[in-house]
């Protein structure tokens, strides 16, 4: 079956003919010059010259349909493909005397995506507002504290997909979203210092690792700023029994890239729900579980800085974390020391600033 009439059953728009209407051609919206290329549009292609039957349409059910064969070239006005074509040829003209010529590509690219959307699922109306609803719900949940746009791209899969958009080198630590719990200005540890200051009596986790160029050549001196969550998922910014300064830490890794830390042993949970997001996540019928993770930002002079997580290889929501942030390098199986302590090894590689001075080959595009 062709993908134009599976689209159309998908979506109950099976085409039948008129009698004495003559079928018009295919028409495509795909404009052969586009940079993007773009999926079928399944309807475009079956308008001209056919009815079509869904809801939208039913009032012009019994309506001649007149194509240009039929009325001559003037009729154009029936193609709605060729319409949204040079609606939106118009709309990215528009945008062609941009100076900045990466705000034109990305402003561009944005325009023709978003049109594409909504000549696809034909768009309503209706559905349009809501759209704007929601967007505004979004913007009004917004604080200085509460960044909805920014769980919003997360819940969308849009901050990871810009995080793998950047990786920058196979051997290099990749990196995650940051979430709304960083807090600037974490305290100064010693390196190997215990960061629990309340402790929940949940199990305490002992990370260590090294921070290294992306051969493996250790980076001294490395800043190793560290957030978690307490054994009950919550961070100290949601939950009033833990002091502060609980689970966050600044560390400096020692001449040799050597690092260490303790927290408690980081829970799943579920992110903020009570928001436009979180009506999304319960209309959708999303899981709004995160897996259990301890969050890092490497930096190093002259270096990439890496913003990442270090996953629990036991957490059971590890492949259906809720913003997609789970990626393989950064999951560990934390295993017991002779001590009994548990323990985690994530050492970290870092991409130096300046390819050109790197003697590391770059990965071919
Ligand atoms: C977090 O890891 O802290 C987080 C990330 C994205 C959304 C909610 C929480
Ligand atoms: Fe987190």
């Amino acid at each position: 079956m062709a993908v134009e009439t599976q689209g159309l059953r998908r979506r109950g728009l099976e085409k039948t003919s008129v009698p004495g209407h003559k079928s018009g051609p295919a028409v495509s919206l795909e404009n052969p010059n586009s940079k993007y290329p773009l999926p079928p549009f399944p309807e475009q292609h079956a308008m001209l010259g056919q009815q079509i039957r869904r809801t939208g349409d039913e009032l012009c059910a019994n309506l001649p349909i007149l194509d240009s064969a039929t009325i001559g070239p003037g009729a154009m006005f029936m193609d709605r493909s060729s319409n949204q074509r040079s609606l939106l040829d118009s709309v990215l003209d528009s945008f062609e005397a941009t100076p900045d010529a990466r705000l034109r590509e990305i402003i561009k690219s944005l325009v023709e995506h978003l049109h594409h959307l909504v000549a696809e699922v034909r768009l309503s109306h209706e559905e349009w507002q809501k759209g704007i609803e929601f967007l505004t719900a979004v913007g009004k949940k917004c604080t200085p504290e509460r960044q909805e746009f920014m769980l919003l791209s997360d819940v969308l899969g849009i901050s990871s997909a810009v995080d793998v958009a950047n990786d920058m080198h196979p051997e290099a630590t990749p990196g995650t979203v940051l979430g709304p719990y960083y807090i600037a200005d974490s305290p100064q540890r010693a390196n190997g210092a215990s960061l629990i200051d309340t402790d929940d009596g949940g199990p305490h986790l002992r990370v260590h690792g090294v921070v290294s160029d992306v051969s493996g050549n250790p980076i001294p001196q490395a800043r190793v700023d560290v957030w978690s969550c307490a054994s009950n998922g919550l961070y100290p910014a949601q939950d009033p029994a833990q002091a502060p300064t609980n689970l966050r830490g600044l560390i400096a890794a020692d001449l040799q890239g050597r690092f260490e830390f303790t927290v408690l042993r980081p829970h799943n949970y579920s992110i903020p729900m009570d928001g436009p997001v979180g009506e999304l996540m319960r209309s959708t019928l999303r899981s709004p579980m995160r897996a259990a993770h301890v969050h890092m930002i490497v930096s190093a002079a002259g270096y990439h800085g890496v913003t990442t997580h270090l996953f629990d290889g036991e957490c059971k929501y590890l492949s259906a974390d809720s913003v997609f942030s789970t990626r393989e390098p950064l999951v560990r199986r934390f295993s017991k020391d002779s001590a009994g302590q548990l323990t985690a090894t994530f050492d970290v590689r870092l991409m130096e600033l300046d390819p050109l001075k790197s003697q590391v080959p770059l990965p071919r595009q």
